[in-house]
């Protein structure tokens, strides 16, 4: 298993260039086995879960063709000749959002066969807004074994109104209901943009998806979608963990290809932490000439502060005059990274779903494990700044999220690299935190 070795102190300058957003291809190419026709995206981030969807979709006889030299982040899917709809227990506990097959397997091939995923890191997450809606549209769900059996004879458009706000539970319905017969309207739907990214997806494939973004999606079912291309929006996890890398180091950072409108609750609140925060149509300039002030967070669904960026937050409010309070609303078990930020000298007290963070702190390099992938990037920030060398274990955990984070890193200053393991040793299967 690899390893991280990071030597802080570095402030980070320059420019660093944002990949394809994660959340947004893994549902785009579930969007696939809703064809027989090819779909090609571009913009696919090449990180760990990706790879792990094509597995998921090359089991059930998707071609799933992969770019190489100019076009390594292009992906081709052709679901013509689709003959096992199971998603297996070995892929959907490494990625739980190998859940998102169901939705679109079911109106295809009105049969779907899904494990459950089981134990996560971050929180119970489960299934059950996914199925209640699938039932709605008219599945009939069962358990056995594990697995989860869902059939239909057609799925038909109904009313369905979420009982809380799911990323992947409303892409899953969407993604069903287009190919349903009749209207279906969604109600306290998600509003992220990898939401609204996937009904641009289905569209152009065919769909007629109307209010994508905002809280009620109608879906008017069509017999049939074609094949369409389409570019993945920026990764706006990966540009934040890097705008937070930039103000906690006190650099001078560019962070390009992103946009800055799916970024709002992070740059409000590093401006009254009191960084500088310049935006550009598709790039965000993080300045961090001053001190960090402390500030409160409150993670909330999309367009409030993402849970995804909690993690690297509590890493720069380690280093902010006075205290901040971190809560979390949206997982019940997603403080992982605190008790190993405390082993570098941070000073956070987690009481229930808060972390009560005192700064600023000294931090000094120390082994530390990773345990989701957010987590581990909070570790990697924290590591920027830390006294010395931090060694930072598990970290496929940053891989199933961040393109070749080590080498963009170095390429803005940072003192990182990666190392194999040297002897082989036994390790508990990661959990899925996608
Ligand atoms: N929930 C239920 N029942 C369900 C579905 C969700 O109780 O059927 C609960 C969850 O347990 C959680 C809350 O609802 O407490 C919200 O979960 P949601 O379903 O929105 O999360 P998700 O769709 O499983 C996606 C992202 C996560 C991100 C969350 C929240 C993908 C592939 N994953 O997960 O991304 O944290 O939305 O924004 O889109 C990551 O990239 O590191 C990551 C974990």
């Amino acid at each position: 298993m690899d390893k991280f070795v990071v030597r802080g102190g570095n402030p980070l300058v320059g420019t660093v260039r944002i990949s394809g957003a994660k959340n947004a291809a893994l549902p785009a190419m579930a969007a696939a086995l809703l064809t027989e026709e090819p779909v090609i995206l571009e913009n696919v981030p090449q990180v760990r879960d990706i790879e792990t969807e094509r597995k998921l979709l090359a089991a059930m006889g998707a071609e799933v063709e992969l770019g190489y030299g100019r076009a390594q982040h292009r992906t081709t899917i052709c679901c013509r000749n689709l003959e096992n709809p199971v998603a297996s227990y070995d892929l959907v506990k490494t990625m739980r959002a190998s859940t998102l097959v169901l939705g679109p397997l079911l109106a295809r091939m009105k049969h779907a066969r899904v494990s459950l995923p089981g134990g996560c890191a971050i929180g119970a997450r489960p299934i059950d807004l996914h199925l209640k809606g699938l039932e709605r549209l008219g599945a009939h769900i069962s358990q056995e074994h594990g697995y989860i059996e869902a059939r239909t004879e057609r799925l038909r458009g109904a009313r369905v109104v979420f009982e809380r706000i799911t990323v992947t539970g409303t892409e899953d319905l969407m993604m069903a209901a287009a190919l349903a017969e009749g209207e279906s309207v969604l109600e306290n739907c998600a509003r992220e943009p990898e939401v609204a990214d996937l009904a641009a997806l289905l569209n152009k494939m065919g769909a007629r998806i109307e209010g994508a973004g905002t809280h009620t999606i109608r879906v008017r079912g069509v017999d049939q979608l074609h094949g369409a291309r389409h570019r993945i929006i920026p990764d706006r996890i990966e540009a934040g963990t890097f705008i937070v890398a930039g103000a906690l180091t006190g650099g001078d950072l560019l962070v390009s290809g992103c946009d800055p409108h799916h970024l709002g609750a992070l740059l409000q609140k590093l401006e009254e932490c009191g960084v500088q925060v310049q935006t550009g149509p598709e790039s965000v300039r993080i300045i961090g000439d001053g001190p960090l002030l402390a500030a409160d967070v409150l993670t909330e669904e999309y367009p409030g502060f993402p849970t995804d960026m909690q993690a690297q937050f509590v890493a720069l409010a380690t280093q902010a005059e006075g205290t901040s309070v971190v809560t979390e609303n949206i997982f019940e078990n997603r403080f992982m990274h605190a008790q190993e930020l405390v082993r570098m000298g941070a000073n956070i007290k987690i009481e229930g779903t808060r972390a009560v963070v005192r700064g600023k702190t000294a931090l000094s390099g120390a082994a530390v494990l990773a345990s989701d992938l957010r987590a581990s990037a909070s570790l990697v920030l924290a590591a920027l700044v830390a006294d010395g060398e931090t060694i930072i274990d598990r970290v496929y955990h940053i891989d199933r999220g961040y393109e070749r984070i080590e080498e963009k890193l170095r390429g803005v200053g940072a003192q990182i690299r990666r190392i194999g393991e040297l002897l082989p040793r036994r390790v508990a299967t990661p959990l899925a935190a996608g």
